[in-house]
């Protein structure tokens, strides 16, 4: 006798902040969609980093939790091993100092455990200060610099091998709407977007004709996290969209689908907005 299998609300039970916004999910992913990933999540502690690597653990990924603050990673690690039926990693690390050994360290531990990484999701940020660039202070902006242009670039390029081990294998840059159109006050932070979109496409367009690794930039858009609130401390959070709200999207690029009966998958290189994804994907 087959066991009924589980609406997805019922699977989503223990997470209901994203089941909220699942219910009005297009693409009907099962419990098992992410079974047998090995996703790398940084900034993993916290916000949207924090949501991508619940959704992606509820969905049977293991992640490893990249981050800076041990004890908001032990506290993810706790709920995906009480909630999902994963197991993750925890990978306590300060971007703002990583080098290429440490970056090798790691590629070496996740090799080990692993032999492969289906992907990376970049989330890790510092915001930095609100300044005008003629007196940006130099060590905040090197800051800023290391911690979400050099420190991406390293980790790419470090887990390069292992991706390109996985049979697909995707990585995210989390971008931002000021690193698509500069905006006054915004410096490194705005700039280093900007490199992150670069790196974005570089690494699609060298990765693109071996199909094995597909590469994206993702704007979120103002959303109800620490960063935004310290950009916006007289903003009324609750205006805007919490984290689980862009998690169909985060689901989407780890995994191609069956659109109209074919299969489909997003192109590589694509620059995506959480707020209006679903008017402007292109498919292969
Ligand atoms: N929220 C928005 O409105 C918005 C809009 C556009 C783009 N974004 C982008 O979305 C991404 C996620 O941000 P969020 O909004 O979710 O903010 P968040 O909740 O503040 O999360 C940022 C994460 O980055 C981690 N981090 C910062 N510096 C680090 C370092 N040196 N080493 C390791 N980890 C570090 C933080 O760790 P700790 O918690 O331990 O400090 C935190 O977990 C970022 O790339 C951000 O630029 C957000």
């Amino acid at each position: 006798m087959s066991h009924p299998v589980p609406t997805l609300a019922a699977h989503l039970a223990h997470y209901p902040e994203l089941a909220e916004h699942a219910k009005g999910w297009r693409h009907p992913f099962d419990a098992q969609t992410l079974r047998d990933k090995v996703i790398l999540v940084t900034g993993a502690g916290d916000g949207l980093g924090a949501a991508t690597a619940k959704t992606y653990a509820t969905f049977g990924a293991t992640v490893v939790l990249l981050g800076r603050t041990r004890l908001k990673l032990e506290a993810v690690n706790d709920w995906i091993s009480t909630n999902t039926a994963t197991q993750p990693v925890i990978v306590p690390c300060d971007l703002e100092t990583l080098d290429m050994e440490t970056a090798n360290n790691l590629a070496h531990s996740i090799g080990e455990a692993f032999g492969r990484l289906d992907g990376i999701v970049h989330h890790a940020s510092r915001l930095g200060p609100r300044a005008p660039l003629a007196h940006y202070a130099l060590d905040e902006w090197l800051k800023v610099m290391q911690t979400n242009v050099n420190a991406t670039f390293l980790l790419n390029q470090t887990l390069f091998n292992l991706l390109d081990a996985s049979a697909r294998a995707c990585i995210v840059h989390t971008s931002s709407s000021v690193g698509r159109v500069g905006r006054a006050y915004w410096g490194a932070y705005a700039a280093s977007k900007f490199a992150l979109e670069g790196l974005s496409q570089v690494l699609a367009d060298e990765t693109e004709v071996a199909g094995r690794i597909k590469v994206f930039s993702v704007n979120p858009g103002g959303t109800r996290t620490n960063m935004r609130k310290e950009a916006y401390p007289l903003e009324d959070p609750d205006t805007l969209p919490t984290p689980e709200a862009h998690m169909e999207l985060f689901m989407l690029l780890q995994q191609p689908l069956r659109e109209n009966g074919e299969a489909a998958e997003l192109i590589t290189g694509q620059q995506l907005d959480c707020r209006d994804w679903r008017d402007k994907l292109q498919w292969i």
